[in-house]
């Protein structure tokens, strides 16, 4: 596990403990998630948990994945009696479990190589939707390492021709109860039936 992550973020949410209050869940998950065709779901880099808990209120099984205890603890208090299991880890070991999941959800956190991982994890059919940061100029916050925004439509290249249907792609500004004002790019796919 790297233990700077971990230290950042479980700082992070004590000095900050708003971030840890209930969110809605992403708009195009509210949308899709409706139209996964089973109802195991994995939610890459929870957080708070708003994805988590909208998919287990929804009738999924949800493993809720994140580094951060303080995060999974304050996860811990609001799922009782929905069908989560909290993982805590850090996704840059992570080996989701092969065709396993029929929803797969990652947003606000960008792992490149966890997105091409997670193609084995995917059930034939299964939905995968991506919503994070972009590259853009008029990004509030003017100091966000590179490495981890995303370029435009750069989830689109790297779903193409890779075995998966494309059902919406947007670009837009984020929600105004983020900390910052900053684009976003996201994608729902489709894994082909093989
Ligand atoms: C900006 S929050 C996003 C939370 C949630 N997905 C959402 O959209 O509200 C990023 C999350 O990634 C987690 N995280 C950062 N690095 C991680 C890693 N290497 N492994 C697992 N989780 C990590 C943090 O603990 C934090 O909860």
């Amino acid at each position: 596990m790297s233990h700077a992550d971990k230290e950042k973020w479980d700082r992070k949410y004590r000095q900050k403990p708003t971030l840890l209050q209930d969110r809605p869940a992403s708009k195009l998950l509210q949308r899709y998630a409706k139209e996964a065709s089973g109802s195991v779901a994995i939610d890459l880099a929870c957080g708070n948990g708003r994805n988590t808990l909208f998919l287990a209120k929804e009738g999924f099984h949800v493993d809720a994945v994140d580094i951060s205890e303080v995060a999974l603890a304050n996860l811990k208090e609001k799922v009782n009696g929905l069908d989560v299991q909290l993982i805590v880890c850090d996704l840059d070991d992570f080996i989701p479990e092969a065709g396993h999941y029929d929803l797969a959800v990652m947003t606000n956190y960008l792992d490149r190589a966890l997105i091409l991982r997670m193609a084995e994890a995917l059930k034939s059919g299964a939905l995968f939707i991506i919503e994070t940061y972009m590259a853009h100029p008029e990004n509030e916050k003017k100091d966000s390492n590179p490495d981890f925004l995303l370029a435009k439509e750069e989830l689109l290249a790297m779903f193409d021709k890779r075995g998966y249907e494309v059902l919406a792609y947007e670009e837009f500004l984020n929600e105004p109860h983020e900390l910052y004002r900053m684009y976003k790019e996201a994608i729902v796919v489709k894994k082909r039936y093989r």
